[in-house]
């Protein structure tokens, strides 16, 4: 655990989340750490979106507190949050299918740039066009710029999302189970590309699949019927028994 307070650039504590009568998220506490990549995993319906939900700004928690940078942000309405610097991408795909590939990421790109600000130099700004054509580079999509998104593969328009998220030049992005629905092949290529985007950023990283995870981070936490159930270094959560029994639970 990390005592510099600087070194922590998003907190929650105490977060529980209601849907009318039901707890979705009760108590849950959690630090995590600039620039390092932590993973949030637990079994089906452990609370996992309900807290990427929070963390990102979707909804605000029923009780409970987020800090960013070392400010309250809790209760502040989704669309600051990317201007606070917290990026996402949900479990579920969500681009403009009738547009282009690289018009997709203009489009993000362009909110940036039109987020103009006295304070900042005009020449930081870098133009839409040549940011979209760095972040498909990135992304491995460059060479399908002017297609369709709705003609990608299920893969790649997971990893166009990601390059969307990354426009606003986010200090912290959340991936919500980037690797749902795909085949084994799409999900190798999706996990190299989160190794390789957070080797420079920090990301928040939500995962059912365990296994996908171990030679990836050095944090992991583990949510199980919406309460926190465990944290720790891959080996430490691998080798943890009550982990083991709620995963095999599920068989
Ligand atoms: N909008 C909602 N209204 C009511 N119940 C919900 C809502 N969203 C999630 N839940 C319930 O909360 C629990 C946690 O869901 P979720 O956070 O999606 O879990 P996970 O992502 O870990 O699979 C589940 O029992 C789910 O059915
Ligand atoms: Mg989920």
């Amino acid at each position: 655990m990390n005592s510099n307070p600087q070194s922590i650039i998003l907190e929650a504590k105490n977060i529980s989340v209601n849907f009318g009568k039901f707890r979705a998220l009760q108590n849950v506490s959690a630090k995590f750490d600039t620039g390092s990549l932590t993973a949030i995993i637990g079994p089906n319906g452990a609370g996992k979106s309900t807290f990427f939900n929070v963390l990102s700004g979707a909804f605000s928690p029923t009780q409970g507190e987020i800090i960013y940078e070392g400010s309250n942000i809790t209760g502040k309405q989704p669309f600051e949050f990317p201007r606070l610097g917290i990026s996402k991408s949900f479990q579920i795909t969500n681009v403009f299918k009738h547009l282009t590939v690289h018009e997709n990421v203009r489009v993000a790109a362009q909110m940036e740039f039109a987020r103009f600000n006295f304070f900042r130099n005009a020449q930081t700004y870098q133009d839409p066009i040549d940011s979209a054509n760095q972040l498909l580079e990135e992304v491995l999509l460059k060479k399908l710029s002017h297609k369709k998104a709705g003609d990608l593969a299920h893969g790649q328009q997971r990893a166009l999302e990601i390059a969307m998220a990354l426009a606003c030049n986010p200090k912290l992005l959340l991936l919500d189970e980037p690797t749902a629905g795909m085949s084994p092949e799409e999900t190798v290529v999706m996990m190299d590309l989160i190794r390789k985007i957070a080797s420079e950023r920090t990301v928040i990283l939500v995962e059912h699949k365990m296994k996908l995870i171990m030679g990836l981070c050095k944090r992991i936490i583990v949510l199980h019927h919406g309460e926190f159930l465990a944290e720790g270094s891959p080996d430490e959560i691998q080798n943890n028994a009550e982990v083991r029994r709620v995963y095999l639970g599920q068989g």
